[in-house]
């Protein structure tokens, strides 16, 4: 009965184990966790946009192998969760259509301008950091799924700031004006990197049932804190500085104290109102539509072999 399964669910959650495809489980665990799923997928395969850009004006051949190995991956992250939402009885069609019509989202993140090169490696730094701030804890997920593509995920991820860092190291041992590329993108991109991780716990419609349900392992504000605490130091060791006058090591909290982000940016931004909202979607749906005959292709190649 509905009451048995609940308890069965209840006491495998309580008991730290993974729940399966196949297991009984709440209607409102399944929804969350094809809303989170989904929207992770839909950050990966739009986040491919702001950094496909300079893989033609990359600086050099290796930095453009680089960039495409990156690019490359994101897809691939994008379609380990897109299969990890169909365990759970999603179609990744339907969700493609719900992120073109805006009824999904993706991370805020992507709706911003890359400007320059420098933003490459700020994005690597950054953002990949801030995603495995943010991805890591998700390795425990109470989805086994979920959890299980974040583990791969997270490997080649520490690859993806890896290779940002040394980015920006390579060009503050350069000119003036390399220098200046840098500190400019840092300026831009430090304040969405922190709104990566969702409005204050205070704000967040889903943070307690998500703890709850162990589909996250930290609030959004403790990730956030998480991360800022991490690249505090890593700012220090490049020579920049982060645009935060209000940021400083607090002793007795054993953290940095930091400034609010502008949450009223946030929600403006992931309720379609950033500056570049407009241009990923629109990619997107030229290359759904581009791409349809080859999904046409092979579902008609594929009904050939059945028959
Ligand atoms: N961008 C877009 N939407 C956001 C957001 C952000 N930065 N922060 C919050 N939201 C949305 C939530 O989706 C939710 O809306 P919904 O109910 O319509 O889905 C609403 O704002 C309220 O926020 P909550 O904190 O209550 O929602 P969640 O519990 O879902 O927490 C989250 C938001 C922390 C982003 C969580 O969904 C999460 O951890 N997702 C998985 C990680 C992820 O998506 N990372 C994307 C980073 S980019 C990336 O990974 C690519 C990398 O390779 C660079």
């Amino acid at each position: 009965t509905a009451s048995t399964a609940s308890t069965a669910f209840d006491e495998a959650i309580a008991r730290d184990q993974r729940i399966e495809p196949a297991d009984d489980m709440p209607e409102g665990y399944r929804k969350t966790m094809i809303r989170q799923i989904a929207q992770h997928a839909h950050s990966e395969i739009i986040g491919m946009q702001p950094e496909g850009e300079w893989i033609t004006r990359a600086p050099t051949l290796r930095r453009k192998a680089i960039l495409l190995a990156k690019v490359q991956d994101e897809a691939g992250h994008g379609l380990y969760l897109y299969s990890a939402a169909e365990t759970l009885g999603a179609d990744r069609g339907d969700l493609t259509q719900r992120l073109i019509e805006g009824r999904q989202k993706y991370s805020s993140i992507f709706n911003y301008p890359t400007l320059s090169f420098a933003d490459v490696g700020v994005i690597g730094w950054l953002v990949d950091g801030a995603a495995i701030c943010n991805q890591v804890p998700l390795c425990r997920s109470s989805y086994g799924p979920y959890a299980r593509a974040m583990i791969r995920i997270c490997k080649e991820e520490s690859f993806h700031q890896r290779q940002g860092y040394e980015l920006l190291m390579t060009m503050m041992r350069g000119t003036p004006e390399q220098q200046a590329m840098v500190q400019d993108a840092v300026d831009r991109w430090w304040w969405p990197s922190l709104m990566m991780f969702g409005p204050p716990d205070a704000e967040s419609p889903n943070t307690a049932q998500s703890m709850a349900w162990k589909i996250k392992r930290h609030t959004n504000d403790e990730l956030r804190q998480r991360f800022v605490d991490m690249s505090v130091p890593q700012a220090a060791a490049l020579g920049v500085t982060l645009p935060d006058p209000e940021l400083r090591w607090n002793e007795e909290r054993g953290h940095h104290d930091f400034g609010q982000p502008d949450w009223a940016e946030l929600k403006r931004v992931i309720t379609g109102g950033g500056v570049m909202n407009e241009e990923r979607i629109r990619r997107r749906r030229e290359a759904d539509s581009d791409g349809a005959w080859v999904r046409e292709a092979a579902a008609a190649h594929a009904a050939k072999g059945t028959s």
